[in-house]
């Protein structure tokens, strides 16, 4: 029996970020009554769902616990155990599982991969070339002046990204990557890619393995200043809808990239289960993929299931089921926006244990916790992500100013966050 016809399903989500605390509290909402455990969790979570001490990363305790426990779907947050096969190990217990098994996750896994991907299947994307060799890749990027992006082919905590404007830049990032293993494995192989400019844009697509839907088109922010100043980060605020990526343009994304992503990897034998992430850049001749993720985003999935039409268990019991085919989700009626509340220093070191106050006060849109733990009854910081403050309303400005004014309200020694969040969608004057 699928866990859409039971009116109380047990359900353990893996992960403890904002993205988790995201869908704990929609499971929450489509179920009421469900039993809703999340491995590990954070401080947050604990409003929407029973947390355990098990970490996201530790396999064989999840799925201990999973054999005894029995949990009718685990849902799987994080790219890290999908990379390392949690799924296929759920899978050989026969406990349900919602995400990509280890194979179908090697779309995020190695980048090497996914490049040769699109090559093959002529996916529009920015020149590429994958070397395994240190002198090669150094004599490429010699006669590239106008930049590049070096690229781990490992994971890397999303850090193994150099956007590099100069030939200098670059050879010294393939050199960070390839000899002094700033990376470890992960940066033995890089690829680099073209750099491409124009806005970004973040296609969320739930996949069967043969049919998808899309559940979300959001812009998210990676750079941690205004005006996208600063170092990458692994995301300070989103919003959705976005007016430059109409609905013609979200067609085309589904026509020329997920499509043929999909039908390829289940040809290949490798059929993807769960949310497959496109991340593209909106260039002059139309969107090119930079990036494909094996999970929702982090912070996408805190405004695209706030105002996801349908019913999520549903869904995902369909894409698990290999049923998607027979839904139907309307598109979302309702614009959102997150901003997140930073530790100061993120993306580099900072101080955790900080007592968080005003977070009973809030009583509009939603926080999503991200980096917070309770300590002797109280709520603190645990991270560089503490949390994203959520506006939603029916137009983006509204959405804006609701969660500006609930980011403004939460405050611990240093928060700090982007003021600049949604401000391109409303054509307002951005500092660059
Ligand atoms: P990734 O982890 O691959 O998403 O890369 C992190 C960030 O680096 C992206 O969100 C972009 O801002 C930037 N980036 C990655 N690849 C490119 C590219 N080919 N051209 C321009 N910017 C890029
Ligand atoms: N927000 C980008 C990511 O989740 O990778």
């Amino acid at each position: 029996m699928g866990i859409n016809t039971q009116p109380a399903p047990k359900l353990l989500v893996v992960g403890g970020g904002g993205r988790e605390h995201g869908i704990c509290w929609r499971l929450r909402q489509d179920r009421p009554h469900a039993e809703i455990f999340c491995a590990p969790g954070n401080a947050g979570i604990t409003q929407v769902a029973r947390t355990l001490d098990i970490g996201a990363g530790d396999i064989d305790d999840l799925v201990r616990w999973a054999r005894s426990e029995r949990p009718d779907m685990v849902v799987v947050g994080p790219e890290d155990p999908l990379i390392d096969g949690l799924v296929d190990a759920l899978q050989a217990i026969g406990v349900p599982a919602f995400g990509p098994t280890r194979r179908a996750a090697e779309i995020e896994g190695s980048k090497a991969f996914s490049s040769a991907l699109v090559t093959r299947l002529g996916v529009p994307a920015p020149a590429h070339e994958t070397f395994d060799d240190v002198d090669e890749a150094l004599a490429y990027v010699e006669d590239e002046p106008r930049g590049v992006v070096v690229k781990a082919d490992g994971p890397a905590l999303g850090k193994g990204v150099i956007v590099c404007g100069t030939p200098e830049e670059a050879d010294a990032a393939i050199r960070r990557m390839m000899v002094d293993g700033a990376f470890g494995a992960s940066g033995a192989r890089v690829v680099v890619q073209e750099l491409l400019h124009g806005p970004e844009l973040s296609v969320l697509a739930l996949s069967d393995g043969t049919s998808f839907r899309t559940i979300g088109v959001a812009r998210d922010y990676k750079r941690i200043g205004d005006g996208d100043r600063g170092p990458n980060t692994g995301g300070v605020g989103s919003y959705t809808p976005v007016p430059d990526a109409p609905a013609a343009l979200v067609a085309r994304v589904e026509r020329e990239v997920i499509a043929p992503v999909l039908a390829e990897l289940r040809a290949e034998g490798r059929p993807y289960v769960g949310v497959l992430f496109a991340g593209l850049i909106l260039t002059a001749e139309g969107p090119k993929v930079i990036e494909f993720n094996c999970r929702m985003g982090d912070p996408e999935t805190q405004v695209v299931l706030p105002v996801l039409q349908g019913d999520f268990v549903e869904l995902i019991d369909a894409a698990v089921s290999g049923t998607l085919d027979r839904t139907n989700i309307g598109p979302p009626q309702q614009a959102a926006v997150a901003v997140v509340v930073t530790s100061a220093g993120y993306p580099g070191p900072s101080e955790s244990g900080l007592p968080i106050d005003g977070l009973d006060a809030v009583d509009r849109g939603l926080v999503f916790h991200a980096g917070t733990e309770r300590q002797d009854g109280a709520v603190r910081t645990a991270g560089g992500r503490v949390l994203a403050a959520v506006g939603i309303a029916d137009d983006l400005g509204e959405a804006r100013d609701e969660a500006y004014a609930i980011a403004s309200s939460i405050q611990f020694r240093g928060a700090g966050y982007r003021s600049d969040i949604a401000a391109d969608a409303l054509g307002m004057a951005v500092a660059s």
